[in-house]
């Protein structure tokens, strides 16, 4: 297929979805693009990918070999003003087809030692609730245009109120804070958008073996991208402004029960 007939979203068929994903330079961001490249161009149209500076050499081999289906764009969601001047790329690209699905993927987990030690929050904050609020409110106009209308704001049980127990050991205040945090703004664009069309949710995608989630983690970040996709493609106005989770057999015992699907409750 020649590339010129994927980019011309003029021909995009009725069933074709155009996504964006962001914090894509490697981690779970890289392996949602990947996951997203194995399903057919009639499908899957355009993923645009966000990254802070050049693409990572596996995010541009990604590129390469996408036949023109992955277009990267380089943003600090961070930076409202850089978030703005990254929308007409965007748009250009999208030659008047709407975006269907943006995921907010971007994350950091810093550790601290102990609570009164924490001196990360305002940092981990901005990355973890004010990109979102940022991609979501810029992006909008080219969502209200897309077919899905869905917004996957990627969370973690480990900011459930009532898994605290479980997670209590873990030294990162400033995630668990900021998590939390973003549940509520999932929640609070979950229930205004609803009324728009708007499916808005959160999804906990596991813990990965990623630069954040560390060696120890019991999951391939491959295994987690293909299970949040599951979950963002099911994912229906029932679930506006909840957070989902993920569903994989055989992680009952011994790892917290938390794969088993369905609502995390806060
Ligand atoms: N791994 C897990 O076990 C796990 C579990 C539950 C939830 N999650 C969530 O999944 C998401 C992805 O995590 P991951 O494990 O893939 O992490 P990762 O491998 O560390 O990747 C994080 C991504 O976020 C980007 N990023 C980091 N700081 C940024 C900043 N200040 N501004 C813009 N982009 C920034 C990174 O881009 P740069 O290359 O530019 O730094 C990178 O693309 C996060 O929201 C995380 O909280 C992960």
């Amino acid at each position: 297929m020649p590339d010129h007939w994927i980019t011309d979203t003029s021909q995009q068929s009725i069933n074709m979805s155009n996504y964006l994903i962001t914090g894509t330079s490697r981690g779970l961001g890289l392996c949602l693009v990947k996951e997203l490249l194995k399903r057919p161009a009639t499908s899957v149209g355009l993923i645009f990918t966000t990254t802070r500076s050049a693409p990572t050499p596996a995010l541009q081999r990604t590129i390469d070999e996408s036949a023109g289906r992955v277009v990267n764009v380089i943003v600090n969601p961070v930076d409202m003003e850089s978030v703005k001047a990254a929308l007409p790329a965007v748009e250009k690209h999208l030659n008047g087809a709407g975006l269907d699905v943006l995921i907010n993927n971007v994350g950091v987990l810093p550790f601290s030692n102990g609570i009164k030690e924490m001196d990360n929050l305002a940092e981990t904050f901005n990355v973890n609730v004010l990109s979102v609020q940022n991609m979501t409110s810029v992006f909008l106009p080219l969502l209200e245009r897309g077919k899905l209308k869905k917004v996957a704001n990627i969370s973690t049980t480990v900011s459930s109120f009532a898994y605290q127990d479980v997670f209590a050991r873990l030294p990162a205040p400033a995630y668990k804070v900021t998590k939390a945090a973003l549940n509520m703004l999932t929640l609070q664009w979950g229930m205004e958008y609803l009324d728009k069309g708007f499916t808005i949710f959160g999804v906990s995608p596991g813990w990965l073996k990623t630069e954040l989630g560390g060696e120890g983690a019991n999951l391939e970040p491959e295994q987690g991208a293909e299970a949040t996709m599951k979950v963002i493609d099911a994912a229906r106005k029932e679930e506006a402004g909840k957070m989902i989770n993920i569903h994989l057999e055989g992680f009952g015992e011994g790892h917290g029960d938390f794969y088993q699907g369905g609502v995390v409750p806060w």
